[in-house]
């Protein structure tokens, strides 16, 4: 690494330990459950001296253990790409900021919104915008997600927001500190959510419909049952955990060209189990049509 990247690296490590300080008051040690500082713009630290530095595009880790998953730096690299250039979650985006919009008190001057299992944090990225140029003037973005690629894609992309390293079952805030959390295609911990949600705040949670990526389903898999897709437990659990308040379903289809199709095929956990032969005959597709068929579900705090 030449001086002149070293150099940008430590300026971005310090920017973004700025931004955070900013916060400082939302977070709580994860071993300790202390109040946290950010001292000489290089690490977090709570009273009881446990230390979380800043990582060099100035993210926090706070595991205490490294976790291996199976979401790799191309998944994570591909999902941006599609989410990004294809467009391909773009109405699911509008419809997340419409929602924000329409269920918080408007008179706040800045809203925080978490997004739990961010991922590589395009998301979080494109709904803080859309919500800051429509809606509300100051909007503060967080996002946890327990893959350290996914976080460092996030962090090397997206300015001005707060992305940690965390499980999202022991995250290291204080109670009651957002006004959304999200929480898109990704697992929950409800007591966790719960904990966290200001009493006036709301919980969004995106789960596959039955139509999800069909085609690319059905292309992957001889089974019926690995091809059809139910959330009926899910969106069952998502209703005993919050006073539920509404829910709606999103479906559109988009043609993808080669490179939205090589991008979709490599963003997707469902290639993990079929055969080498299925994925590559559709990686090698020109175009095709593919369908997004999500249930958007909106939980207030159980009271
Ligand atoms: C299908 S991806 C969705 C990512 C992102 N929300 C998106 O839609 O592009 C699921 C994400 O959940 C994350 N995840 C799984 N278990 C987690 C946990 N216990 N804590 C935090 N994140 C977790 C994974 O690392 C992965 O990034
Ligand atoms: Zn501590």
């Amino acid at each position: 690494m030449n001086e002149v990247t070293s150099l940008l690296q430590e300026n971005k490590r310090i920017k973004s330990a700025k931004y955070v300080s900013n916060f400082e008051t939302v977070f709580a040690c994860p071993i300790c459950k202390s109040s946290m500082k950010v001292i000489d713009f290089k690490s977090i630290i709570c009273s009881n001296h446990h230390t979380f530095d800043f990582a060099k595009h100035g993210y926090m880790n706070f595991t205490t253990h490294s976790v291996n998953t199976k979401y790799s730096k191309g998944l994570f690299e591909a999902r941006r790409k599609l989410i990004t250039e294809g467009a391909f979650y773009k109405p699911l985006s509008y419809a997340i900021g419409k929602l924000i919009n329409e269920h918080l008190v408007k008179t706040k001057e800045i809203i925080s919104i978490l997004d739990m299992g961010c991922g590589e944090g395009s998301h979080l990225s494109n709904i803080c915008d859309i919500v800051r140029s429509t809606f509300f003037k100051s909007v503060v973005g967080v996002g946890v997600d327990i893959s350290k690629e996914g976080i460092m894609a996030a962090s090397k992309y997206y300015s001005n927001k707060i992305w940690a390293v965390a499980d999202l079952a022991n995250t290291p805030f204080k109670n009651k500190q957002f006004d959304v959390i999200l929480n898109i295609l990704s697992p929950s911990n409800y007591t966790e959510f719960d904990r966290l949600l200001k009493s006036d705040g709301i919980v969004i949670k995106i789960v596959p419909q039955s139509g999800y990526l069909k085609e690319l389903r059905e292309h992957l898999f001889l089974k019926p049952e690995k091809q059809n897709y139910s959330n009926s437990e899910t969106v069952e659990r998502f209703k005993e955990s919050f006073q539920f308040v509404e829910s709606s379903r999103l479906s559109y289809t988009m043609n993808l060209n080669k490179s939205s199709i090589e991008w979709l095929v490599q963003m997707t956990p469902l290639t993990w189990s079929t055969t080498e032969e299925r994925i590559n005959s559709f990686f090698n597709k020109n175009s095709a049509q593919i369908t997004v068929d999500l249930d958007i579900l909106i939980g207030k705090n159980s009271i």
